[in-house]
This record gives structure tokens, sequence and C-alpha cells, in this order.
């Protein structure tokens, strides 16, 4: 047997999970001041939800297989499609716009590098039933506020934002035939982190002549103002450049102008996505992307649900955690012991006040913990050391004087003669602080 987890899959040891509980808390407190509400599905589906709604790439990396009962089922690669079928099922009934997040743990066999594993935790903020640009602002604005929180700047992130309709609207205004747009979409993807003579021999392979090509290949370099220069005036641009102005003004209100920069190579993979669309990063290129998300206006109709616009991102665990490492800005949560119980094992009924003043202690909220096995005093304190405690509690069944005896460095030793006291002074005290 492999001492092993599978590749791609990982252990928890406390230490990380110490980690994951600090970038789990962190999600939960900015997207809680937000006014979302935490739901969860089930991580096993039906193949067929994944299949015909996520895209390709995804359904290439699905862990499917036949269940027992000889339905075609699959661990969720993603939590949108869920998501959007679950909203879609209750969606009468549901205050709009609706505004969840979740934290599923979500399975893709993908080439296992850094930033991708087969597992991940992935938060997910979704917001159902509102069309208005507000809503994408609202929306990216958490994402910066979680960045925020994790003690990242504009120094260390960037907001990649653009808009499928606008693209569209290009794409249309080049006179390039719809049927060639994903070909298109695939090249712009890929536009960073391939050759431009490969991204150039893909496009002329779809079928693009060679000046237009040139545009396509030029959209990279473009910034906003030089986009409403060159195609302002063109009627299937201009709505869509009038909408991404009003976004940028309300992310700019929000306080989150310095996080953007607009890029129309940002397309996103899946293939879901109708409207504004973004990808966080790390200034550096260092890393991979750290977030992704948008506007999927289609997918609830598509499932069977109500027709309702729908946006939302996803943010794994495991580029964020590598970037807060990098950056030394990783912080562990864990719970730390408060209080350790020590006792003289020479008493014969000494373990009985021990074992109640330690069940006394904990209904009253403190973290305790004492040596499992009968041991010398000094044993018993240096034990409680290595676990980390700086609060000692000796208890002394012999002595009617002193009882309870707190021990902490940089304090004279407290006395207590009643239980009730201890627990009172314990509950109004933090063990660990001195
Ligand atoms: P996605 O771009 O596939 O979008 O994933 C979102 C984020 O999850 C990525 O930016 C990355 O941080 C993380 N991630 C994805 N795959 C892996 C992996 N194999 N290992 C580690 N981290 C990974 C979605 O999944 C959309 N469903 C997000 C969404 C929610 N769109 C609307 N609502």
């Amino acid at each position: 047997m492999s001492q092993k987890p599978l590749p791609g899959f990982r252990d928890f040891y406390p230490e990380q999970f110490a980690e994951r509980a600090h970038i789990f808390e962190t999600w939960r407190r900015v997207v809680r001041r937000y006014a979302f509400l935490e739901y969860d599905g089930p991580p096993l589906e039906p193949l067929e939800l994944y299949t015909q709604k996520s895209g390709e790439e995804i359904v290439t990396q699905l862990y499917n297989f036949i269940d027992k009962g000889e339905r075609p089922v699959a661990m969720r690669p993603e939590m949108t499609p869920t998501f959007a079928r679950m909203v879609g099922a209750k969606a009468q009934t549901l205050r709009k716009p609706v505004r969840w997040f979740s934290l599923p743990q979500l399975f893709r066999y993908e080439r296992t590098q850094k930033g991708r594993l087969r597992e991940h935790f992935q938060l997910n903020v979704d917001m159902v039933g509102e069309s208005d640009v507000l809503a994408d602002a609202e929306l990216l604005s958490i994402a910066i506020e979680i960045m925020r929180d994790f003690g990242l700047s504009d120094q260390d992130v960037r907001a990649r934002v653009s808009d499928r309709r606008l693209l569209n609207g290009l794409l249309e205004h080049l006179a390039i035939p719809e049927s060639l747009w994903t070909a298109v979409y695939a090249v712009l993807d890929k536009l960073e982190r391939q050759p431009r003579e490969l991204s150039a021999e893909k496009l002329a392979a779809a079928g693009l002549d060679s000046e237009t090509a040139d545009v396509i290949l030029g959209f990279g370099a473009m910034d906003f103002a030089t986009v409403c220069a060159r195609y302002g005036d063109a009627p299937v641009v201009k709505p869509h450049l009038d909408r991404f102005a009003d976004y940028l003004a309300h992310l700019e209100a929000l306080g989150v102008a310095s996080w953007i920069r607009f890029d129309l190579t940002i397309v996103r993979g899946l293939a879901y996505y109708t409207g504004i669309v973004f990808e966080l990063f790390d200034n550096v290129g260092e890393f991979r992307a750290i977030c992704g998300g948008g506007r999927y206006d289609n997918l609830l109709k598509s499932l069977g649900g109500a027709d309702l616009p729908a946006l939302g991102f996803g943010m794994g665990d495991v580029v964020i955690g590598e970037l807060l490492r990098s950056r030394g800005l990783m912080r562990s949560s864990g719970t730390a012991l408060e209080f350790w119980i020590a006792q003289s094992p020479e008493q014969a009924d000494a373990p009985r006040l021990a074992l109640q003043t330690a069940a006394a202690m904990r209904h009253a909220g403190g973290i305790v913990e004492y040596a499992l096995k009968s041991q010398k005093l000094d044993k018993q304190l240096e034990a409680g050391r290595k676990a980390g405690a700086s609060a000692f509690v000796i208890v002394d069944s012999a002595s009617a004087t002193a009882p309870w005896r707190v021990r902490r460095s940089g304090h004279d030793d407290q006395i207590f003669t009643s239980l009730e006291a201890l627990c009172a002074w314990a509950s109004s005290t933090n063990g660990s602080q001195s």
C-alpha cells in the first residue's frame, strides 16, 4: 500500500487544515458582508448535467462512472450546473436577486501541475435574477474585497475583464461568420500563452483572411479607450461599449477601479458564459488564474428551469494558497490549547477531581487537555508545555486551602477554592494570553 494519496489529491494534516480553515473563514466572512446565503448540493450528479452544459474541456476531465443502479454519474467538476439546477427548480419562490454562495470540493482529472490538482475547494458566489450591470460590478467587487481581506493589494493582483457580447459585436463588425466564433474564442483564450505564429496559423486554418487575423491578434493589446475610439461608431458594438463603460463607472464608485484591466483575451473556457467575464491573476504572472467567472444568462433556462439571468464566479483554494504563501500572507486558524490540567498522582482520588475540573471548564467553553495516564507533576507540566498550553490548572484534592492553583508564566499563582470561581475566571480569560 502506498503511503501517499492519489496524484492530485491532498492529505490535510492539522497544519494544512489550519491554512485551509483560514481561507474558508476569509471567504465566508467577506461574502456574508454582501448578504449572501450559504448552500450546498450533491457531490455526485447525473453525467449529462456536465456533458450538456460545461463545455468540452471539463467533460474530458470528468470523474465519471456507472453506478450500481446503472446510472451514468460524475463527481462534480464545478458547482455552476448544480446551482443553476437548484435555483431553476425553485425560482418562483425565491427572493430575487438570489444571492448564494457555496464552498464545494470539486474533482477534475487534470494534468497535475502548479496550481492545478485533481480535487480543489472552490468558493462559488452567484446571483440570479438581475441583468443590470450593477450586479456584475457588485460581483467583481466581492472577489476583490476577498483579496483585500487576505492582505493583498492592487500591486499583487489584477482583475482582467471583458464582455462576450462586446467581443461578439466586434467579430460581427469584422464580418467574421458566427460559425467561426468558437475557433476565434479558443485562439484569444490562449493568445498570451502560445506563440503569435501558432495563433495566426490557427486563425488561418479556421478560415480567417490574414488582415482580419491581424486585427484579432491585436486584441490583446487594446485598452478600453482604444476600442471605443476605433469601434465606438459601429452600431453592433456601441451598445456593448456603453454598457461596459457603466460597469467600469460602478467599479470606480465601489473603490476597486485600480484593480481592473480591460482585456479582450479573457473569454473563459466554459461554454455557458454570455456577458461580462473576468479572471483574477497575480501581477507577476507567476500563478494560474486565482478566480474566474461572469454572466451566464441562458443556463437556467437551458436546464429546464426558469428563464432568469445569472452571474457568478469560482475561486479555488489552491492558487490563492500558493499566492498567500509566496507573499508571506498565509495565516493559520486552528484551535489553540488554552488550559492544561495537572494533578498530583500520589493522591488516590486525584484523577476524579481533575476530570471533574476538565469537564466543568470545557462546559464553560475552555479548550482543555490533560495527561491520559498517571505521571509525576513535572512530567505533566512538561507535556502541557509541549502541547502549547500557557495556563496550567494544578489540582490538589488533598488541599483544603488551595485545591485549584492556576499557573501562568509571568504571573503569580492564582488560587481558587471553588470550581465555579475557577470556571468563571476561565470563561472571562483566554488561557493562552499572559
Ligand atoms: P473555472 O475557471 O473552471 O470556473 O474555475 C474557477 C477557479 O477554480 C479557477 O480560477 C481556479 O482558481 C480554480 N480551479 C479550477 N480548476 C482547478 C484545479 N484543477 N485545481 C485547482 N484549482 C482549480 C468554474 O469552475 C466556474 N463554474 C465558476 C463560476 C461560478 N462561474 C459562475 N459561477
